[in-house]
């Protein structure tokens, strides 16, 4: 063999690497834990600072905080599209399971506001309402976890696709499953996911139907409710009274797995809660969870992770926003 053929083989090889190197990083970027730290090194200390200062001032707000993470991932994954406004009424905001009840919107913009002016167009809202989220379980006794990075915000939201994508509180076992496998989401996840549902509050709209419609024959309530916890509820919630609301566990301050305990002495506050105890798997994890604090935590901090990796932008695809409400180019 020639040297010269030999030479440019190797040439040939070296760019080859370039080239696949390249289309790694473009196409198949991951998330990282350390994407801010040379970009925006005191981006994460900023977040968790102020999502502090939340907290101290209103501790309901850290269930506005998770919930909010998890409608943006579940709907176009965690791109941010949550936090979209539209002119014409048909964001993801203006969607049934989203208006009147997403909180948190206004203190997403706050930290938005503090990182624009420490790292002008760095931080993605998308990634804003992923810390935060982590921030807010974190202040209120859940569990730490390290949040992989470099979400980009998406360009589109629409409320027909929140409607489609988002699970309903009326959803039986084997709505949940296939909603949560359609993100790449396990039993598991779906279970310990719920587990969210151990802070914050409700409306009183998702559970009226338990309460006073469950079999379409007025006043007929769900005969697997907890028969003293729904007198309670009904003391709570009239059939007129849509907007009151209560609590989404005995200990909703706090984040721990009282939920699950709730949960297996028929306390579930929606459809969604309960028909976790309807499949043996689901009702071990229930128990597991119930039972083994850590096993909570530690799978509920690994789940997020993966809620928080659904369909993400990265790499050049869609933008960093410098307004969390809407998109760059208007
Ligand atoms: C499994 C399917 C789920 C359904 C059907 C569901 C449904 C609901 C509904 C109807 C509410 C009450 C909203 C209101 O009226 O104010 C709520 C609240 C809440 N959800 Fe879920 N959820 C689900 C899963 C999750 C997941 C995966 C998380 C997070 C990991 C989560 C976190 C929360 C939190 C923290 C609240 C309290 C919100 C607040 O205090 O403002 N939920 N959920
Ligand atoms: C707990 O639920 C009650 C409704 O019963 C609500 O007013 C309160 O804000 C909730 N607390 C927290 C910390 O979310
Ligand atoms: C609403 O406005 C958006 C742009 O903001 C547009 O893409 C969409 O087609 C409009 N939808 C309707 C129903 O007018
Ligand atoms: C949470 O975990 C992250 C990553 O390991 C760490 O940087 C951070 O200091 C932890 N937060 C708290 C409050 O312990
Ligand atoms: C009760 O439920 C049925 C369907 O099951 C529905 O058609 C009806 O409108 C509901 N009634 C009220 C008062 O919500
Ligand atoms: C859950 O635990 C209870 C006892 O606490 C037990 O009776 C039940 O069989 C367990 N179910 C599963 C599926 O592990
Ligand atoms: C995140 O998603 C990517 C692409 O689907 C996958 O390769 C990666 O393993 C996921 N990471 C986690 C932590 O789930
Ligand atoms: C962000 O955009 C919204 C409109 O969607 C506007 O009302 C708000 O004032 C803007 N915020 C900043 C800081 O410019």
């Amino acid at each position: 063999m020639a040297p010269g053929f030999s030479v440019t083989r190797r040439r040939w090889s070296l760019a080859a690497v370039f080239l696949l190197l390249l289309f790694q990083a473009v196409c198949n970027a991951q998330l990282s834990e350390t994407f801010y730290s040379a970009s925006c090194p005191q981006a994460l200390a900023l977040v968790k600072a102020k999502v502090d200062e939340f907290i101290t001032a209103d501790r309901g707000i850290a269930g506005g905080f998770l919930r909010l993470h998890f409608h943006d991932c579940f709907v176009r994954g965690c791109d941010g599209s949550v936090l979209l406004d539209s002119t014409n009424k048909t964001a993801e905001k203006d969607s049934a399971p989203n208006l009147g009840s997403i909180r948190g919107l206004s203190q997403i913009d706050e930290v938005k506001a503090v990182l624009e002016a420490a790292c002008p167009g760095v931080v993605s809202c998308a990634d804003i309402i992923t810390l935060v989220a982590r921030d807010a379980t974190v202040a209120i006794g859940g569990p730490n976890w390290s949040v992989p990075l470099g979400r980009r915000d998406g360009l589109v939201s629409s409320k027909d696709e929140a409607l489609a994508s988002l699970p309903s509180p009326s959803d039986n076992f084997g709505q949940l499953v296939r909603n949560f496998a359609g993100v790449g989401l396990s039993v598991q996840d779906l279970v310990v996911l719920t587990g969210g549902h151990t802070i914050g509050r409700s409306h009183c709209a998702p559970v009226l139907r338990r309460l006073y419609n469950f079999t379409g024959v007025f006043n007929s309530r769900d005969p697997s409710i907890d028969p003293t916890f729904a007198n309670s509820l009904v003391l709570q919630c009239p059939q007129n009274k849509a907007s009151n609301v209560i609590a989404m566990d005995t200990t909703n301050g706090t984040f721990d797995s009282v939920f699950f305990n709730d949960l297996l002495a028929n306390r579930g506050v929606f459809t969604s809660d309960a028909t976790l105890l309807s499949n043996p798997f689901s009702l071990a994890i229930v128990n597991a969870s119930a039972q083994t604090p850590s096993f909570f935590l530690l799978n509920f901090a690994a789940a997020m992770v993966r809620m928080g990796n659904i369909s993400v932008l990265t790499g050049s695809a869609g933008e960093v926003r410098r307004n969390c409400s809407r998109t760059n180019n208007i």
